[in-house]
């Protein structure tokens, strides 16, 4: 095991989170969908020591590493392996019915990140997977980079990276693999690399390889699908008065969670062009961030990695 468990991803947020979490019926309890290493679901037992964690993960390592972590806390914490994408499923499983916070923490634990074999870093080189969880029957990044064609590669980068010259890196990516197949995260950074040519500098080009990045792990786990169904399930599993955390690191998930909490606030999903409401849904729920709450600059100083992250919060009518 690679260092301590606290030293392999830092929570972001964590003051942020305990400030705004409610615990609305005695002995709460805090669903952390996206429990890692337990960063926030630590922080949480200490701080509420009447409080009750249920954390959801999907990763196989992490999970396994958390419940070690998580064991001197006992019956006060339960790891349960899923996807926050059938949240509403895992809390029934649970025997759970109505809950107080949930914490959603999308994207990627550094942990994953710095482990070359996931193939989510463009600077180790491994194997094109990305895949979060292996037996989903998703493909790896690898099966979609190398069967897919021009057009639809070009599409997911522009929209779920909104990559820059989306079209050029299509094209090279398909002029590429007709010798061998693209296999390694290197191989696909040389390909992105020689295809922008010296249109950016070197600092642009690490951007530009973290959207594509994103881009093509967004597509392997169906993320955004998955984040919307967690989103629903999760408002639509909390108590009265309790809230929903989520903590985004792009644009794409803050427009998507931004949607669905206005939806959720508003209630009517009736076309505008209709005069008078015919759908008669009421209001569920009222958004407490207009816009989302920033780390401090202290907290970017000490862990630049939460330098991207934002937190939005939505409470349950
Ligand atoms: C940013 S990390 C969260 C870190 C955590 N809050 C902590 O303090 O250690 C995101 C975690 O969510 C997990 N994850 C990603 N997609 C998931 C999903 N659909 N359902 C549950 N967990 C997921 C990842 O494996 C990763 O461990």
């Amino acid at each position: 095991m690679r260092g301590l468990l606290g030293d392999i991803h830092r929570p972001v947020l964590v003051a942020e989170v305990l400030d705004n979490l409610r615990f609305v019926s005695e002995g709460g309890i805090f669903v952390d969908a996206t429990l890692g290493f337990g960063g926030h679901a630590i922080a949480v037992l200490e701080h509420f020591p009447n409080s009750t964690v249920v954390g959801i993960e999907i990763d196989d390592e992490t999970i396994s590493l958390c419940r070690k972590r998580l064991a001197p806390y006992g019956d006060r914490c339960r790891a349960i392996r899923g996807t926050y994408g059938d949240l509403g499923d895992l809390l029934s499983l649970a025997g759970i019915a109505a809950v107080d916070t949930i914490l959603m923490d999308t994207g990627v634990s550094s942990f994953d990140i710095d482990t070359p074999e996931r193939g989510f870093s463009f600077s180790l080189d491994g194997p094109l997977d990305m895949r979060y969880r292996q037996e989903f029957g998703l493909e790896t990044a690898e099966a979609i980079i190398n069967h897919e064609n021009a057009s639809y590669l070009r599409r997911i980068m522009r929209d779920y990276g909104e990559v820059p010259f989306a079209g050029r890196i299509a094209s090279a990516i398909c002029s590429r693999r007709v010798n061998s197949p693209i296999a390694t995260t290197l191989q696909l950074v040389e390909v992105v690399r020689r295809a922008v040519g010296g249109r950016i500098g070197r600092m642009k080009l690490e951007g530009l390889l973290a959207q594509v990045f994103q881009a093509f792990r967004v597509a392997v786990n169906r993320e955004l699908e998955v984040l919307e169904a967690g989103l629903r399930q999760g408002i639509d599993h909390l108590e009265s008065g309790g809230r929903l955390l989520v903590i985004c690191y792009e644009s794409l998930s803050h427009n998507l969670t931004k949607r669905v909490f206005r939806e959720y606030e508003r209630g009517c999903i009736c076309p505008k062009e209709v005069p008078v409401c015919v759908c008669g849904r009421s209001p569920k729920a009222r958004i407490l961030t207009r816009r989302a709450i920033s780390p401090s600059a202290a907290e970017i100083a000490d862990n630049i990695r939460s330098r991207s992250a934002g937190m939005r919060i939505i409470e349950r009518l």
